[in-house]
C-alpha cells in the first residue's frame, strides 16, 4: 500500500518565531554570571515576547512551592505538593498543559484573568523537580505541544542558570 506523509505546516509561524526566541535568549545572557539577572531577564523576554499574562518561577522549599521570579500580576506566594496545577506538576515530574483552568480540578486561581497555563518542572541533574516554570495565559486553548517543546528548552536554560 502506497505510503502518505502528511505534513502538517500549520505550526511553522511557531516554531520559527521560537526557534529565533531561544537564540536571542542565548544572546541577552551570555556573559552574565549572575543568575538572578538572567532569570529576570528570561522571564520578562517570555512575558513580553508572547504577550503572556503571567509567567514566572515557583521554587521547592521542603514540602512546598514558594514563589520566586515571576513577570506579571502580583501571585500566590505558596503552594503545597500535589496543589494546584504547579503542586500537580511537581509532584507528578512532568509538564501539565491545561487548556481551560475552569476545568482543573484544584487549580489555584492567581488571577480570575487566567484561562489557560502550562507548567513545566525544573530539574536538578539528579532528575529530582526543584522548582516549576508556570505560564498563564488570558485565552483559551493557547498551549500545545510545540509550545510544550520549545519551553522544554527554556526550562533547561533555567535550569543551568540556577544550579550556578
Ligand atoms: N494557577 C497555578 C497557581 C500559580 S498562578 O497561576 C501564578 C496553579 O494552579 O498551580
Amino acid at each position: 500500500m502506497e505510503k502518505k506523509i502528511i505534513i502538517d505546516n500549520s505550526n511553522t509561524d511557531k516554531t520559527e518565531v521560537y526557534l529565533s526566541f531561544i537564540q536571542q535568549i542565548e544572546k541577552l545572557i551570555v556573559g552574565e554570571s549572575d543568575k538572578i539577572a538572567n532569570i529576570g531577564n528570561i522571564l520578562s523576554a517570555l512575558k513580553h515576547n508572547f504577550n503572556h499574562l503571567w509567567v514566572g518561577v515557583y521554587l521547592v522549599r521542603v514540602d512546598e512551592l514558594i514563589l520566586h521570579l515571576f513577570q506579571g500580576p502580583v501571585a500566590c506566594t505558596r503552594i503545597a505538593k500535589g496543589k494546584g496545577v504547579c503542586g500537580a506538576a511537581w509532584h507528578q515530574n512532568k509538564t501539565i498543559i491545561v487548556p481551560d483552568v475552569n476545568q482543573f480540578p484544584g487549580h489555584i486561581a492567581c488571577s480570575s484573568e487566567s484561562q489557560s497555563e502550562i507548567v513545566l518542572p525544573l530539574r536538578n541533574d539528579a532528575g529530582e523537580v526543584v522548582g516549576v516554570l508556570d505560564i498563564d495565559s488570558e485565552h483559551l486553548n493557547r498551549f500545545d505541544r510545540v509550545d510544550e517543546i520549545f519551553l522544554t528548552t527554556l526550562a533547561t536554560i533555567i535550569e543551568k542558570e540556577y544550579a550556578k
